[in-house]
């Protein structure tokens, strides 16, 4: 599994000053900290190429035989992100390259999908990418579940962080809670309503789950949960324990089944797509020692809406494949942004009338998108590139960038 989140962030401190919310609704009400930040030199690819890079240390790219991209924020109506993504990472022309939509589930559809290619034919390496920026209108309540972010991971015959049980109970409605037409560059939401679809159909997939042969609630270790903000893990959590028969489950159980796996998400914000993935690694960044042999359940919903409940076992060498210190660093050097900048880098604008631009230099990742000319999105790898330090101090207009 490979991880990437952009450079920049907001405080949700900052936030909940200039809106007059008291943070605490924010910090508890929500269970969000910061929020990650796309400058404008970065976008779903960039991200996506990141995490994959991280994903394939040590493994040639050209066994890869298809890479899959999940994603809601799309770049193009006809290319798949995928293709991009090939070339930048150095993908073989026999690896087919192809990108999937469906809110926020997508990622998990590509593994399930991934899934049957490796069993149709065991020598097969599939790469998954999930990357998204999460975006809604200014001074909304989805404002401080923004975010952004990727992750990338490898499916293959020889799994090393997790074996995947066989049992998925999914369930799919047509409603309306969360959508974004292609003329909005922010998603339409009603968060109260997509509460209730989401704990509805987590509700119909566990029940599909256990009846397809999945573990009982009390087998399973821990529980990772699509995380449109880390409080509705916990409200998801609470919603199955009662539908498992456990009513009164104390909150000391919530906390050790859900806990460890919302730490980067509070952090970065909803990642769409990585979202569930991200919380997934956070978990095996953080657990306490025994979570090796252990199984978790991943539950994923999309919008729109769709749901997959299912579970795996962590391999008891897990550990060895990671590098939470890697994962740390990529959060602790952030630079804060200041509410000016925040804005500057949200409202700039790439055009759409086929002129050629230049985007200013200021991702701190290995990949950025340069400009765009004729209508064509120009990506390059930041090590042949010159980055200009003083687009990390100033922001886009002039003004003080970082806190
Ligand atoms: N201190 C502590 N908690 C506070 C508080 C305060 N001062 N003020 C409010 N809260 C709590 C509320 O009690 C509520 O908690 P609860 O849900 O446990 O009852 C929580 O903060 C949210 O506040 P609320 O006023 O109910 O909602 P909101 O209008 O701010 O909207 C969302 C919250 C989640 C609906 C909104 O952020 C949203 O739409 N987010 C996007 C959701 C999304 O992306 N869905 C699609 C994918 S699944």
């Amino acid at each position: 599994m490979g991880m990437y989140a952009p450079g920049y962030y907001l405080d949700l401190k900052t936030l909940a000053e200039v809106r007059g919310i008291p943070f605490e609704k924010f910090r508890s009400g929500l269970g969000q900290q910061e929020m990650a930040v796309t400058p404008p030199d970065e976008d779903a690819v960039t991200m996506g190429a990141a995490a994959a890079l991280e994903a394939l240390e040590g493994i040639p790219p050209a066994s890869i035989d298809t890479i899959m991209f999940a994603t809601e924020s799309g770049i193009d109506q006809s290319k798949a992100a995928a293709l991009y993504l090939h070339r930048l990472i150095g993908l073989s022309p026999t690896c087919k390259a192809f990108e999937l939509k469906q809110a926020c589930c997508s990622s998990t559809m590509a593994l399930l999908m991934a899934t049957s290619l490796v069993k149709d034919s065991p020598d097969r390496r599939v790469l998954v990418v999930a990357s998204d920026v999460a975006r809604y209108d200014t001074a909304s309540p989805g404002e401080p579940t923004q975010g952004a972010g990727a992750i990338a991971f490898l499916v293959s015959a020889d799994p090393r962080l997790l074996v995947l049980d066989t049992a998925v109970g999914s369930h799919t409605e047509d409603v309306m809670d969360f959508w974004r037409p292609n003329y909005r560059e922010t998603a339409c939401v009603d968060g109260k309503y997509s509460i209730r679809v989401y704990l509805h159909t987590l509700g119909k997939s566990w029940k599909r789950y256990e009846k397809a042969g999945g573990y009982p609630f009390e087998d399973i270790n821990y529980f990772c949960y699509h995380l449109p903000f880390t409080n509705m893990g916990s409200k998801a959590h609470a919603s199955l324990a009662k539908i498992a028969g456990h009513d009164h489950l104390a909150p000391r159980a919530l906390r050790r089944a859900v806990l460890p796996g919302l730490i980067y998400n509070r952090r970065i914000g909803n990642t769409y797509t990585a979202s569930l993935y991200l919380s997934l690694l956070s978990l095996l960044d953080h657990a306490p020692p025994g979570l090796a042999g252990g199984r978790v359940a991943l539950f994923s919903y999309g919008s729109g809406s769709m749901g997959a409940f299912f579970s795996g076992r962590v391999m008891p060498s897990y550990r060895r494949q990671l590098d939470p210190r890697r994962h740390k660093r990529i959060l602790s050097r952030r630079i804060q942004l200041t509410i000016e900048a925040y804005h500057d880098m949200r409202d700039y604008a790439l055009p759409c009338d086929g002129s050629t631009i230049k985007t200013p230099r200021c991702t701190t990742g290995p990949f950025r998108l340069a400009g765009i000319a004729e209508h064509k999105r120009i990506y390059e790898s930041t090590a042949t590139a010159n980055v200009t330090p003083d687009v990390l101090r100033h922001g886009l207009s002039g003004r003080v960038c970082a806190v």
